[in-house]
């Protein structure tokens, strides 16, 4: 694995380390969300959606123009959580980090490591990026837990938009627009 630097480890937790992520990481990130798109309804991207030339355009998206922050298990050995927001490109949006996505392995689930990963991500934005005073995302209406846990974080359902991905039932469902937005 990469050697760290201090100044790239933004927490400690039990076995835990949430650091900013490297190119080197593109392996293990890939593995992650393939674990992850495993299981239908949270990730947009299916298992055969999520090839190499994805992960390295938003793991090099983040590092150039936004944040990537990942989990690493010390005792698993590999990464087990990330979450990674950038620019659009545009000069007009520049205080703008969209595209934002959140994947935690489904084995490490409900154990609090979403909420690290996600309260440093803010963390960083509030003390370290004053320029960004906007912050999007989108997930589908039947992701309730994940809807309502981007909320205990500050974001606001600000739209709708109908019927604009697949079902896992069948048919289709809306996604949700939110943003978070600095005071
Ligand atoms: C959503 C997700 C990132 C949350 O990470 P996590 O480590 O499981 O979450 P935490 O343990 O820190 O819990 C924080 C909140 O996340 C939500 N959450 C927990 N497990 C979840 C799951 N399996 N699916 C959706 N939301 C979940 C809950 O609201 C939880 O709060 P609660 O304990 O009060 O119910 C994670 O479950 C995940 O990767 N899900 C699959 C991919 C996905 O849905 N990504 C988001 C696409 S928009």
């Amino acid at each position: 694995m990469q050697n760290v630097r201090a100044d790239d480890i933004l927490k400690t937790m039990d076995n835990i380390l949430i650091r900013r992520s490297f190119v080197n990481d593109i392996p293990s990130i890939e593995e992650l969300y393939l674990r992850v798109a495993e299981i239908e309804g949270g990730l947009a991207r299916t298992v055969p959606e999520i090839t190499r030339e994805h992960v390295e355009h938003f793991v090099s998206k983040s590092i150039s123009d936004g944040i990537e922050l990942v989990a690493s298990s010390h005792s698993a050995g590999r990464i087990i959580g990330e979450v990674h927001c950038y620019r659009n490109g545009v000069a007009t949006f520049a205080h703008v980090l969209g595209d934002l996505t959140i994947a935690v392995d489904p084995e490490y689930q409900g154990k609090g490591i979403g909420k690290l990963l996600f309260t440093e991500l803010l963390n960083e934005v509030i003390t370290k990026c004053p320029d960004i005073l906007r912050i999007e995302l989108i997930a589908r209406e039947s992701n309730e837990r994940a809807l309502r846990f981007y909320e205990s974080l500050g974001f606001k359902r600000e739209g709708r938009l109908e019927k604009r991905i697949r079902s896992v039932k069948g048919g289709f469902e809306d996604d949700i627009f939110m943003a978070w937005l600095r005071d």
